[in-house]
């Protein structure tokens, strides 16, 4: 088996699908493993440590997609990419389909297996490839929230912890899953007010728990999201129905009820966005305003810190590639009920139930 590992071309991105320490298990496993020039390079691995681990560097990605019956990536493909898969090959990466309507249509027009790194589960039903980006993504919507907060950023002026005798800015999270739980903790430790909503009272109940009346948590529905968003400086929104668009959980008159110069990072918006104000941005350009309130839509967060994000990500993925590699792809995906459930394409059809339900067979 070929295993690829092309170059990211997302705006900004900067992290990479393989490590050398992963390329060495796989080529200590016989696999020919071919990574494009400088694929590694802004996570901080270099060419030459991928050589040391055995692998062969291809200066043009054709070479890589071309040959490879493994393509490894990070992010979803972009149009550039579309036309070179190919029929036969397997796709083992992060697609957000439910947001990607294009990439569906290409896949299944190249015949190409797509697994998703966001529908893959673990024995518990969990999202195993998704966690640690999620995580990350948490922890960073309250930096970059408390970032667009300051004045000469286009923010309200307020610090987000205060200091004795001022009040702390108030965050509202939507979601008290990964990303939200990470969102929490960090606007926690920087002292701000924090309200959390979820419509899953047991995530409820651990943040609760966990924080022991320090945080305010409250059951998502639109009477309780109007009232925490009032007078709000920042808000995260955090939420996900696996493999499904988001629901739009903030309107936009309830953005319109935030304190003016407030921002809104919307971690959720790979899945399409759960904020009505809401729409993509990119690293190159990453707010707009309306109605007096920065939003903030980068689906690439992680790239901000593409070292730690990379590591993260690959510890994740190890396994699963070990098991495509080791046991080729039709057994591995037989032998890995969790892995099958990544399974988004095949043979010209969308086949994951939810994928399909958002897009179509
Ligand atoms: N922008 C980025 O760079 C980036 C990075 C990583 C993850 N993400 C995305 O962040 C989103 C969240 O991921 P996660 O891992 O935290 O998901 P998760 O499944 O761990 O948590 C999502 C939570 O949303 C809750 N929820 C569902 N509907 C809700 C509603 N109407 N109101 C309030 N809560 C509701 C669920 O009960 C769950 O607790 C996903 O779309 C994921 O793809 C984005």
């Amino acid at each position: 088996m070929i295993i690829g590992v092309p170059r990211e071309i997302k705006n900004g991105e900067t992290r990479v699908s393989m490590t050398p320490n992963l390329c060495r298990r796989l080529v200590a496993m016989r696999k020919r493993v071919l990574i494009e020039r400088d694929a590694g390079r802004s996570a901080g691995f270099l060419d030459r440590e991928y050589e040391q681990a055995g692998a062969e560097i291809a200066a043009d990605p054709d070479d890589v997609w071309g040959a490879a019956d493994l393509v490894l990536k990070v992010k979803e493909p972009l149009e550039g990419e579309f036309e070179r898969m190919r029929e036969g090959q397997t796709l083992f990466t992060y697609l957000h389909l439910a947001a990607a309507p294009a990439l569906g249509q290409a896949l299944k027009r190249k015949r190409v297996l797509g697994i998703a790194y966001e529908t893959v589960e673990a024995a518990d039903g969990s999202l195993p490839l998704l966690k640690p980006m999620s995580q990350i993504a948490g922890r960073l919507a309250v930096q970059v929230g408390a970032y667009f907060l300051q004045s000469q950023n286009g923010g309200s002026g307020v610090l987000l912890g205060g200091i004795p005798g001022t009040s702390p800015g108030r965050v509202v999270i939507l979601g008290a899953g990964n990303s939200g739980a990470h969102a929490c903790r960090m606007a926690t430790g920087m002292g701000a007010h924090v309200t959390v909503l979820d419509v899953d009272s047991r995530k409820l109940d651990a943040l609760d728990a966990e924080y022991h009346g320090r945080i305010v948590t409250l059951v998502s529905n639109p009477a309780n999201v109007e009232r925490a968003l009032a007078e709000s400086d920042l808000l995260i929104g955090a939420v996900l129905i696996p493999a499904a668009r988001a629901p739009i959980v903030a309107t936009r008159d309830m953005v319109g009820a935030m304190r003016d110069g407030g921002v809104v990072v919307d971690i959720a918006i790979d899945q399409g966005g759960c904020i009505e104000t809401i729409h993509p941005t990119s690293h190159e350009e990453p707010t707009y305003v309306v109605q007096g309130v920065v939003h903030y839509a980068v689906p690439n967060m992680p790239a901000m810190v593409g070292r730690t994000s990379t590591i993260a990500l690959t510890q994740a993925t190890e396994p699963f590639v070990v098991a495509l590699a080791d046991k080729g792809v039709e057994r591995a995906l037989a032998e890995h009920p969790g892995l099958a459930r990544g399974v988004n394409t095949r043979d010209g059809s969308i086949v994951h139930p939810q994928v399909a339900a958002v897009l179509g067979g």
